[in-house]
């Protein structure tokens, strides 16, 4: 198993290219499934759960190959198997995102039960509702929903919580459905919108994404599109809590600062001077401690779940107390136990953490519990006194780009130590 050393103290300074968004990637890659025609996407994150994703629809048997710059070609024409197998769904749960795009096309679909996760249930409760709302039979059984369909009918979906993924596989359902889907309540995150582009570039009519209301009007077939992926704000914001925590002064490229108004406005409480241009954000703290900020987590455009354990990294070595209300998971402080191990004074009530900002942290081993966890304490280990050794970090392999290269290339002192076993990307 890889892990990461690092040795804390430099601030980060120098410019960052943001890789694309996993959370926009995984959707579009299972909405390929619904094309009747090939389909090239770009700028497609070097991820493991974006291998996991190919593998998973390379074992449906769809076509797929991998070329430069995150260029990923599908052909999803030659599908033979209509079902996702626990092996692959326990590895990542965004493997749901095939139920939709199956049932609607195919007309059938075996997708493993995820299951429960280190953040909390996680329930797929809203995705299985809303596909019976639209006509879908669907039983649970030895572990798998078992869904089959004639052709689904558009209704009216209401989402009783907002949620993510269970909007995406709605909507990607509803775009080869009979007449008109509206989804109420529906996820405002950019990454749903993301999706909706790529699906109308396929010619899907779907208007309101971003909203919370989404209209589809069903239509026959879907053909096949060239798509670039949007960038990643949860990876961007992660680099920017890193040059807040360490002083010092950045700029990343290629993102979208149109997406990051909750995450950016905390970093101004926090005292960074921040300016932006159409696809760059840049960020100088001019050499300051950070202050502590209070965050609560919601569905966007509120601040992000996903970037709530790096903002506790910055707490934890911030002037003052910081609160991090976190409403969306109810497990989701792994990371608290770790801080504490490296000085940090972190108290956790309930869904609160409160974070009283001490002056420095002190090198420790720690384990990463899952993926925004893991980014937390990466950035604890860039301020750390001496050498942070941060095992499992499988997860953050998951979700971010080749981190360590774009932290040494702001100055960090990181190193990747390959363990027995360390799966190769694709
Ligand atoms: C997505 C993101 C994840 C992010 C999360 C919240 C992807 C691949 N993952 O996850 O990075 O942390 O949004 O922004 O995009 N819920 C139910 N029943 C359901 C579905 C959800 O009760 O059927 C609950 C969940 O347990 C959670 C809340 O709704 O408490 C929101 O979860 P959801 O938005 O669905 O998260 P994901 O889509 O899984």
């Amino acid at each position: 198993m890889d892990k990461l050393l690092i040795n804390g103290g430099p601030a980060l300074e120098g410019e960052v290219r943001a890789s694309g968004a996993k959370n926009a990637a995984l959707p579009i890659l299972a909405a390929t499934l619904l094309a009747d025609g090939p389909v090239t996407l770009t700028n497609v994150p070097r991820l493991c759960d974006v291998n996991t994703t190919m593998r998973l629809l390379g074992s449906m048997g769809a076509h797929l190959s991998r070329g430069e710059d995150g260029r990923i070609s599908v052909e999803p024409r030659t599908l033979t198997s209509f079902v996702a197998p626990y092996k692959l769904v326990k590895t990542m749960r965004a493997s749901i995102l095939v139920l939709g795009p199956l049932v609607a096309r195919y007309g059938q679909a075996d997708v493993s039960l995820p299951g429960g996760c280190a953040i909390g249930a996680r329930p797929v409760n809203l995705h299985i509702d809303g596909l019976r709302a639209m006509g879908a039979e669907i039983s649970v059984d030895g572990g798998y929903i078992r869904a089959r369909a004639q052709r689904l009918k558009g209704t009216r979906l209401v989402m009783e919580l907002v949620s993510v993924t269970g909007t995406e596989n709605l909507m990607m359902a509803a775009t080869l459905a009979e007449g008109e889907t509206l989804i109420e309540n529906a996820a405002h995150e950019p990454e749903v919108v993301d999706l909706a582009n790529f699906l109308n570039a396929m010619g899907a009519h779907i208007t309101g994404a971003g909203t919370d209301q989404i209209r589809i009007q069903g239509v026959e077939r879907l053909d096949g599109a060239e798509y670039r992926v949007m960038p990643d704000r949860i990876e961007t914001g992660t680099f920017l809590v890193g040059a807040a925590m360490t002083g010092g002064h950045i700029r990343v490229n290629e993102t979208r600062p149109d997406c990051l108004d909750a995450v950016l406005q905390k970093l101004c409480e926090a005292g960074a001077s921040i300016s932006t241009g159409p696809d760059w954000i840049e960020l100088d703290m001019h050499g300051r401690r950070p202050r502590a900020v209070d965050i609560h987590t919601a569905p966007y455009p509120a601040f992000p779940t996903d970037m709530q354990a790096q903002f506790c990294a910055l707490n934890a070595i911030a002037k003052g107390v910081g609160v991090v209300a976190e409403t969306i998971f109810e497990n989701r402080f792994m990371h608290v136990p770790e801080l504490q191990r490296m000085g940090a004074d972190i108290r956790v009530e309930g869904n609160l953490a409160i974070c009283h900002g001490v002056a420095g942290l002190t090198a420790a081993p720690v384990m990463a519990t899952d993926l925004r966890a893991s980014a937390g304490l990466v950035l604890a280990g860039l301020v750390a006194s001496g050498e942070t050794l941060i095992d499992r970090i499988y997860h953050l392999d998951r979700g971010y780009e080749t981190m360590e290269e774009k932290l040494l290339t702001l100055g960090a002192r990181i190193q990747r130590i390959v363990g027995n076993g360390a799966t190769p990307m694709l």
